[in-house]
């Protein structure tokens, strides 16, 4: 097989049979095919598309480059859930729960943030003591007991994502569907669930920009995984305004236990419900209608917080932030960013609270970057609101900055509003 063949089929259009991906794929994990031949044959992609066949192959074979879980010692359903992420999304510590809760089992492997979005292994390590790193063995047993955990990417599942991704990353090669849907799919493949449920997010804060883009890929991703046996359902959500009203790993986590201790209704917890319930659903256990009621009584029962309880508690965290979140880390400096007329706020562009929140400290630029857990920004505003002058619209929070001159221009520049006079 030559590489430079492949490179050439894909730059012309033409579709690549199995062998010639199977051997792409084996062929760069192994280190037989060199950076810069693959992200010729990326871009390629990018520019051309790939097939749904083409694409299918692809997953499967990356897939395969590691360890496929076996998930038979678990003694019910399995589900895994996936956001393609996005600012102040937290819903994977409180659907997992709440699922849980109702009879199905979360074993969940999530991912750092970069960027303007966060992720689900930063906001979990603001935890003191939560340990992310679990080996598989250790992992599934907690799984069996809760019926909930999640733990950091193992190394031995799909090797090539991460090759892959991290030269995606350094190329320009990201924003392809069939490659955003081989990396997602082959992950997903990998932990072996029987059902999953894809949230793909669009909208400023999301890599999907518009509707369009993320009903394709979801589309995508559904086919690649039913192919092969999976009850898949995706479903598309709004990502142009953040997500609830904390961004940053601490607060988000805070928000997360005050949804499930019953004294946050609003947004957050409405997309959290219609969440669980298609989980549930997906999982045959009953309409959606009798899943959202399930899903209800899970939180009301404080069921679902106690799962989470002693989830964090099994891997070796401080389970007593479920009922005092001033056990998180807690920043040293905040500041009230003000109206400075009476208001209503239009619009909030998220991409942009993503950002503010990183040059806060609670993001990353670079994989290597430290965060810090207590940075971040609470919201209290929403679109459609009226301000007085003088009222705060968002506080922001930081241990490491304690100049807010940047990051408040930056908060304010995000809100969209018109004067009222
Ligand atoms: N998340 C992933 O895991 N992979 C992508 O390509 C994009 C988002």
């Amino acid at each position: 097989m030559n590489i430079i063949d492949i490179i050439n089929k894909t730059k012309h259009g033409k579709e690549l049979n199995d062998a010639e991906i199977e051997a792409l794929v084996r062929g760069f994990t192994n280190g037989e095919i060199p950076d810069y031949q693959m992200s010729a044959w990326l871009m390629a992609v990018c520019l051309n598309g790939l097939t749904d066949d083409e694409t299918a192959i692809l997953t499967y074979a990356m897939r395969d480059t590691g360890k496929v879980m076996d998930l038979s010692c678990i003694g019910g359903t399995t589900i895994d859930k996936h956001s393609t992420g996005g600012v102040g999304d937290k819903t994977s510590l409180i659907i997992g729960p709440i699922a849980a809760a109702c009879g199905v089992y979360v074993p969940k492997m999530s991912g750092r943030g970069l960027g303007h979005t966060g992720g689900t292994i930063d906001k979990l390590e603001s935890i003191n003591g939560y340990n992310t790193q679990l080996a598989l063995d250790k992992f599934l047993e907690v799984v069996s007991e809760t019926g909930f955990s999640i733990i950091s990417q193992s190394e031995m599942l799909c090797p090539a994502d991460k090759l892959i991704y991290s030269l995606r990353n350094a190329t320009g090669t990201v924003d392809s569907i069939p490659l955003i849907c081989s990396s997602i799919m082959s992950k997903k493949l990998a932990m072996n669930c029987d059902c999953i449920l894809l949230d793909v997010k669009y909208g400023s804060g999301a890599f999907m920009k518009t509707y369009e883009d993320a009903c394709r890929l979801g589309e995508l991703m559904e086919r690649t995984g039913k192919a092969v046996g999976k009850k898949c359902r995706a479903i598309v959500t709004d990502m142009n305004i953040p997500l609830g009203k904390n961004i940053g790993n601490a607060l988000e986590v805070r928000e997360a236990v005050d949804v499930l201790s019953g004294q946050c209704r609003g947004s957050l917890y409405d997309l959290c419900i219609g969440l669980s319930a298609d989980m549930l659903e997906l999982a045959g256990k009953g309409t959606n209608a009798d899943c959202i009621r399930m899903a209800e009584n899970a939180i009301a029962s404080g069921k679902a917080l106690s799962i989470l309880e002693r989830t964090i508690e099994l891997h070796g965290g401080d389970s007593r932030i479920c009922r005092d979140t001033s056990l998180l880390p807690q920043p040293r400096y905040s500041y009230n960013v003000r109206a400075a007329h009476n208001m209503k706020i239009i619009s909030i562009n998220s991409e942009e609270i993503g950002m503010t929140s990183l040059l806060l400290g609670a993001g990353r630029i670079s994989k290597e970057d430290k965060i810090d857990m207590s940075a971040g920004i609470v919201m209290n505003c929403e679109c459609g609101q009226i301000v007085g002058e003088g009222e705060t619209i968002m506080t922001l929070c930081s241990s490491v900055c304690s100049d807010f001159t940047e990051s408040a221009r930056r908060a304010l520049n995000a809100v969209k509003f018109v004067k009222i006079l």
